[in-house]
């Protein structure tokens, strides 16, 4: 299976058509950005444990029933993928809250939401990726009401799978974000990548704010230690392999 043509280039990962119309190769990059691409850098070797991370997770999902466009990856910075049409809404799920959420709503960082929070924001960057309602969603017709219903269980049954997956690395899922393809038969899938470009997690052995972030946030936020952390999530998942 050879890469032929890019396709698409994202801000953190590349998209190549493959001999098969069916499959589709991502690359994933080790360039960071942040706050819609005002904020840009490096994370060396992110590409490759974002890659590594995302497959684990595609595959524990998969394992739980839920599809995703995982196939393989054929190096360490490519997996290939289901050929999907991406639909164009961020599906975002809170446990705890932090980030746009505390900004928005004056919600403390780290009040335990009483139960998941799921958002969908506009993907479209011109625009910022705004938050939508779901009537500005089905007036936009960025996807039908049965795909609507579809993404708010898909995306509660992922979280709490996802939750126990990381539970048991001593990891505290806050958030994270998703996004859904549609493959040729019509079908709702998983897409993107899960991975901590696209999740917060606290590291559940400190209660120091600066220290517990294991994600992107530590890019966003000059934390420092950006490529331990990120580092560190893929260890304690490997040592979990399931
Ligand atoms: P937010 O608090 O900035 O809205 O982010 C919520 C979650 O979504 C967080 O885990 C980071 C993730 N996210 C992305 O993956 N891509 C984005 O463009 C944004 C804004 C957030
Ligand atoms: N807003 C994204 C993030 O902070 C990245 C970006 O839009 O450049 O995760």
């Amino acid at each position: 299976m050879s890469a032929l043509e890019p396709l698409y280039e994202g801000k953190a990962k590349l998209l190549y058509r493959t001999d098969d119309p069916e499959v589709l190769l991502t690359r994933f990059k080790d360039d960071a950005t942040a706050f819609n691409a005002q904020k840009r850098g490096q994370i060396v070797g992110k590409g490759a444990i974002n890659c590594e991370i995302s497959s684990y997770l595609f595959q524990v999902l998969e394992q739980s029933g839920i599809p995703t466009h995982f196939l393989d990856c054929p190096s360490a910075t490519e997996m290939r993928v289901r050929a999907v049409t991406i639909l164009p809404i961020e599906v975002v799920v809170r446990n705890i809250a932090a980030g746009s959420l505390c900004k928005q709503t004056g919600i403390a960082l780290g009040t335990v939401l009483p139960q998941p929070l799921v958002e969908f924001y506009y993907k479209n960057d011109a625009l910022g990726d705004p938050l939508l309602t779901r009537d500005r969603l089905l007036l936009m017709e960025l996807a039908t009401p049965e795909q609507l219903e579809m993404l708010q269980s898909q995306a509660l049954q992922i979280n709490q799978r996802l939750i126990d997956f990381f539970q048991s690395c001593g990891i505290t899922l806050v958030d994270f974000k998703l996004e859904f393809g549609v493959d040729s038969h019509q079908r709702v899938i998983l897409a993107d990548e899960i991975s901590p470009d696209t999740c917060r997690l606290w590291n559940q052995a400190t209660d120091d704010p600066n220290q517990r972030v294991m994600d992107k946030d530590r890019f966003r936020q000059d934390l420092g230690q950006v490529e331990a952390a990120y580092q560190q999530v893929l260890e304690r998942i490997k040592g979990n392999r399931v």
